[in-house]
């Protein structure tokens, strides 16, 4: 992808954040934007702002983590933009403090639901066509430093974006001769809306049990939060650079050699002997 005037570009998460900031640059940039996201009058009146700014923008409420309600996102954007979509930005997340031993079933099913299956919809919905289309596309997933480093209280979001991780690793390959790019969005911490999430925590995630939040947010010694425009401003620049990922902090290095030598540590020289019974 060389440019993103005249382009459609899906935008989930655009209420807030790292989505409102890619959204808001995409648009000023020249591409017609649909804004998706669960707080469905903030994406809508994010939308007449942008298109009273001359931009081509729709909201639409969207609960990432319903197939249907995908399927009807689909539906609303074929409609809207019958040349289809080159770029998908799966961006909707969200966080809760809990160790794995303290999350409720429902706590699970919430954040995989929005960080990971929100992100199979979006491929599901609308990479078949992208790819059919023949023209250049580009799909950028949001997972998170915790997408390839493990961290002491995000069992459940990690488990969700080392899936988006390893989901966007081998799309990279399966689409390797076809026009569609892959990028991992891979922020350390941004000054976002994420520690509101519980707001728009659908009904039937509703935790069971009410006990108070583990650790906050642990700390990897990172350097200070980015604000989410810097970090839209890099994911845009990785994609049309064609990056298969996009780091914000560079204590991600060391904590990255870290992982990857107590893992490499554990590769056998030679097969190992398994001891007859
Ligand atoms: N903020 C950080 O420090 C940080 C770090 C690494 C990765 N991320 C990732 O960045 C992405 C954007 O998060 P953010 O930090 O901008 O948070 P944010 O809360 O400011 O924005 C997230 C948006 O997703 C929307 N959303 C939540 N549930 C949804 C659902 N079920 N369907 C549709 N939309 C839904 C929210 O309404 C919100 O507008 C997420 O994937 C998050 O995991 C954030």
């Amino acid at each position: 992808m060389s440019g993103f005037e005249g382009i459609t570009a899906v935008v989930t998460g655009a209420a807030r954040g790292i989505g409102r900031a890619l959204a808001t640059r995409l648009a000023a940039a020249g591409a017609a934007v649909v804004a998706v996201d669960i707080r469905g009058s903030d994406v809508e009146r994010m939308a007449a702002r942008l298109s009273a700014g001359g931009a081509r923008a729709l909201g639409v409420r969207c609960d990432v983590s319903s197939r249907a309600e995908v399927a009807d996102l689909g539906r609303a954007v074929a409609a809207w933009s019958p040349g289809g979509v080159q770029l998908l930005c799966n961006n909707a997340g969200v966080f809760t403090p809990r160790h794995a031993v303290t999350a409720t079933h429902e706590d699970w099913e919430w954040v995989l639901g929005v960080c990971l299956w929100g992100t199979i919809h979006g491929i599901e919905e609308f990479l078949p066509g992208m790819v059919a289309s023949g023209r250049p596309g580009h799909v950028l997933n949001t997972a998170s430093m915790n997408g390839y480093i493990p961290n002491r209280n995000s069992a459940l979001y990690s488990a969700a974006k080392y899936a988006v991780v390893g989901l966007s690793e081998t799309l990279r390959l399966e689409l390797a001769s076809t026009r569609v790019g892959v990028t991992v969005l891979a922020p350390s911490a941004v000054h976002t809306d994420i520690g509101t999430c519980e707001d728009v925590r659908p009904a039937r995630f509703a935790r069971t049990r009410e006990d108070p939040p583990d650790d906050p947010f642990a700390d990897h010694g990172l350097a200070a939060a980015r604000q989410p425009g810097e970090v839209a401003a890099l994911a845009l620049e990785g994609v049309l650079a064609g990056r298969e990922v996009i780091f914000t902090d560079p204590v991600v290095g060391p904590l990255l050699d870290e992982r990857h030598a107590r893992v490499r540590a554990a590769v056998p020289t030679s097969p190992p002997g398994i001891s007859p019974r």
